[in-house]
């Protein structure tokens, strides 16, 4: 897991609404790893789609991305042609959106979806050989081959996202960037599935970026897990580290909404209060210092810099800062 799939730099991303810019990703940085999960965690409206969208170059207007480099394979995605980035979504970089209606075409049967979506990257693939690779795959995926014959709206909300997964895997992506995956699901296909996707990931030495605000999933099938707090990066770090050696305050009252994840170092977990700030106006300084029980005064003043504190696990918190000058 050391060689680097995807290197994220300052990327920014900004809707601009009737009451102004929105920076719902701001000045973020991360690194995804070949064969890993990362898992991109914090609370609704925190930027976790919209970074999402933003790594395939899809983010709508009024949304655009406005500054960064994501480096994919070793080229800059900003510096690709449309044409390029096309060729490269689905057959490099999947993604299972949180709603996949927006992404299957409701005319088409989900058999024929895929075995297009097959041919257009592997023409030299028949369609029969392409539906028995479909067949096969959302068998492995809990859902009966006969379902290939139905229309999108047939389907559950979880089906068709594994049955976005499914073409992901299909296409032997690169990098698979699922949103909410198992939100639509109940606790027992839930388990189910998590299951399947861990088999998944060794089988295929998938590489997966896992948005959710579900700490659970996260605990059960990342390796890393990064944490957004109102748009910017607060804690990146293996799921031990981050669970057990846990750095930013938000991070901590995330934990303590999870009764099932003990700190080992004793501190008392505060769950959090009060709600995320807007994006419209967020607060100065460190974004979470209104809700954070440890903020001093420089938070409220000025950003924290990204620091590493163990090997691989990095935070943006004053409380780590060697001065504060
Ligand atoms: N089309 C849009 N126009 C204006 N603002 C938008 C638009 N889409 C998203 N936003 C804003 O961007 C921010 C991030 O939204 P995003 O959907 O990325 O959050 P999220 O972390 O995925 O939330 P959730 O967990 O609810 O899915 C939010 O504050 C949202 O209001
Ligand atoms: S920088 Fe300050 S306000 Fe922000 S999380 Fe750290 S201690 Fe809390
Ligand atoms: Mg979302």
């Amino acid at each position: 897991m050391t060689e680097p799939l995807l290197q994220v730099e300052h990327l920014t991303v900004t809707y601009e609404t009737r009451q102004g810019p929105v920076r719902a990703v701001d000045d973020v940085s991360f690194t995804v790893y070949r064969g890993e999960v990362l898992g991109l965690v914090g609370e609704s409206g925190c930027g976790k789609s919209t970074l999402g969208m933003a790594l395939l170059r899809m983010v709508r207007p009024p949304g655009r991305i406005s500054s960064g480099r994501m480096i994919f394979q070793g080229r800059d995605l900003m510096q690709l042609s449309e044409g390029e980035m096309r060729k490269l979504r689905g057959r490099h970089i999947s993604m299972v959106f949180q709603d996949p209606m927006t992404s299957l075409n409701p005319l088409q049967r989900i058999g024929d979806h895929i075995v297009e979506t097959i041919r257009t990257h592997e023409p030299q693939v028949s369609k029969k050989e392409a539906w028995e690779r479909a067949a096969q795959l959302i068998q492995r995926l809990g859902i009966s081959p006969d379902r290939l014959k139905d229309y999108p709206h047939q389907l559950s909300g979880g089906m068709r996202q594994r049955i976005m997964i499914g073409i992901g895997l299909a296409l032997n992506a690169d990098l698979i960037i699922a949103d909410e995956p198992t939100t639509s699901l109940d606790v027992i296909v839930e388990a189910q599935f998590l299951d399947l996707l861990r088999e998944l990931r060794d089988e295929f030495n998938l590489t997966m970026i896992l948005i959710t605000h579900n700490i659970g999933v996260v605990a059960e099938l990342a390796d890393r897990v990064a944490v957004m707090y109102a748009g910017r990066m607060a804690e990146i770090g293996p799921v031990h580290d981050v669970f057990h050696r846990t750095l930013h305050p938000y991070t901590r009252g995330l934990l303590a909404s999870v009764p099932s994840i003990r700190l080992e170092d004793g501190l008392e977990l505060e769950t959090l209060s009060g709600a995320p700030p807007s994006l419209l106006d967020p607060p100065p300084g460190c974004r979470f210092h209104p809700r954070c029980p440890q903020a001093k005064p420089v938070c409220a003043q000025r950003v924290p810099a990204w620091q590493e504190i163990h090997p691989g696990h990095g935070t943006a918190c004053w409380l780590y800062a060697e001065e504060e000058a």
